[in-house]
C-alpha cells in the first residue's frame, strides 16, 4: 500500500504517473483541503500536518509515503523522516533538466512561496545558477483555480497569465512547474506560453524514484488481491474537489471514476 499526501488535489498529478508505472498497488490518498493553501503557511504548521497525515496512513498500511507537494517536502520531509520508520518520496522543482535543456538560457520556475524559500529549493538552484539565468514566480491564485474545478476558460488564463507573463517576458524557454497543482492547468500555461517553450511537470521522475526506493528497500511486493489497483480517497475537507480532479484525470487515461 502507497501512501500520497498533499494540501488538496494537486497530488493527484503524482498519483496519475505512479499509477502508470505500479498498476497493481493499492493506493490511500490524503487531501489536506481544510487546510489548503499550505503555500503561504509556517514550517511548523506544515510539520504537524505531516505528523497527523502521515500517522493516518501508516493506520492505513501505508509503506512507503510520497510526499506529493513541493511546499510539504520542503517544510516537512526531513522532520517525517526522522520520526517515522518507512520511506518519504518528496517533491523537488525540476530545475535541473530545465537548466540542461534551455537554448535562451533562461528557464522560469513557478512553485509556492513556501517552496521558492525552502533551503533544498535554494541549494539546488544555487548549483545552476553560474550557468543559467532562473527567474521566478509565485503561481498566485492557481492553487484555488484548481482546487475550484477551474482548469480552463478566461478566468484561469487570466490568473496564469499574471504570473507567467513575466517568466517569459524575461525570455524564460523552460517553464518549471514547482507545485503538484500546476500541471492540472498545463493546457493553459502551454497556450499561453506558446510552442518554443517547454513545460516541466516533475511528476513522471518522482514516480520512476519512488519505485527505486521501494525496490530498494524491498518492498515492492505483490499487493493483497483485495487492494491491488485499488484507490482510497481520504480528505480533511470536502473530497468533492479532489473527485472531481480524480474523475478528470481516470477520464483521461480512459478509466471509471473510483470512489
Ligand atoms: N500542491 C502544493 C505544492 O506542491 C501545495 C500548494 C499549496 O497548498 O499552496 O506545493
Amino acid at each position: 500500500m502507497i501512501g500520497i499526501f498533499d494540501s488538496g488535489a494537486g497530488g493527484l498529478s503524482v498519483y496519475r504517473e505512479i499509477r502508470k508505472l505500479l498498476p497493481d498497488q493499492g493506493f490511500v490518498y490524503f487531501s489536506d483541503n481544510a487546510h489548503c493553501p499550505y503555500g503561504e503557511k509556517d514550517a511548523s504548521y506544515i510539520q504537524e500536518r505531516g505528523r497527523r497525515i502521515t500517522e493516518t496512513l501508516l493506520e492505513k498500511g501505508a509503506q512507503a509515503i510520497v510526499v506529493a507537494c513541493n511546499t510539504a517536502t520542503a517544510a516537512a520531509i526531513a522532520t517525517l523522516r526522522a520520526a517515522y520508520p518507512v520511506p518519504f518520496i518528496g517533491m523537488e522543482p525540476a530545475v535541473k533538466p530545465a537548466a540542461l535543456g534551455t537554448r535562451t538560457g533562461v528557464i522560469g520556475v513557478l512553485a509556492t512561496a513556501g517552496t521558492l524559500k525552502g533551503s533544498k529549493y535554494l541549494n539546488t538552484k544555487g548549483r545552476f545558477e553560474d550557468d543559467v539565468t532562473i527567474v521566478e514566480h509565485v503561481g498566485q491564485g492557481f492553487v484555488e483555480l484548481v482546487e475550484n474545478g477551474i482548469l480552463d476558460g478566461p478566468e484561469a488564463e487570466a490568473v496564469v497569465r499574471r504570473s507567467l507573463q513575466p517568466l517569459l517576458d524575461a525570455g524564460a524557454d523552460r517553464i518549471v512547474l514547482g507545485c503538484t497543482h500546476y500541471p492540472f492547468l498545463a493546457g493553459v500555461i502551454g497556450r499561453i506560453a506558446g510552442p518554443s517553450v517547454q513545460v516541466i511537470d516533475p511528476a513522471p521522475a518522482v514516480a520512476r524514484q519512488l519505485v527505486r526506493v521501494m525496490e530498494g528497500a524491498g518492498i515492492l511486493v505483490r499487493e493483497k488481491k483485495a487492494l491491488r489497483g485499488s484507490f482510497e480517497l481520504l480528505s480533511s475537507g470536502d473530497p468533492a474537489s479532489a473527485r472531481r480532479i480524480l474523475a478528470l484525470i481516470d477520464a483521461a487515461d480512459g478509466k471509471k471514476e473510483k470512489q
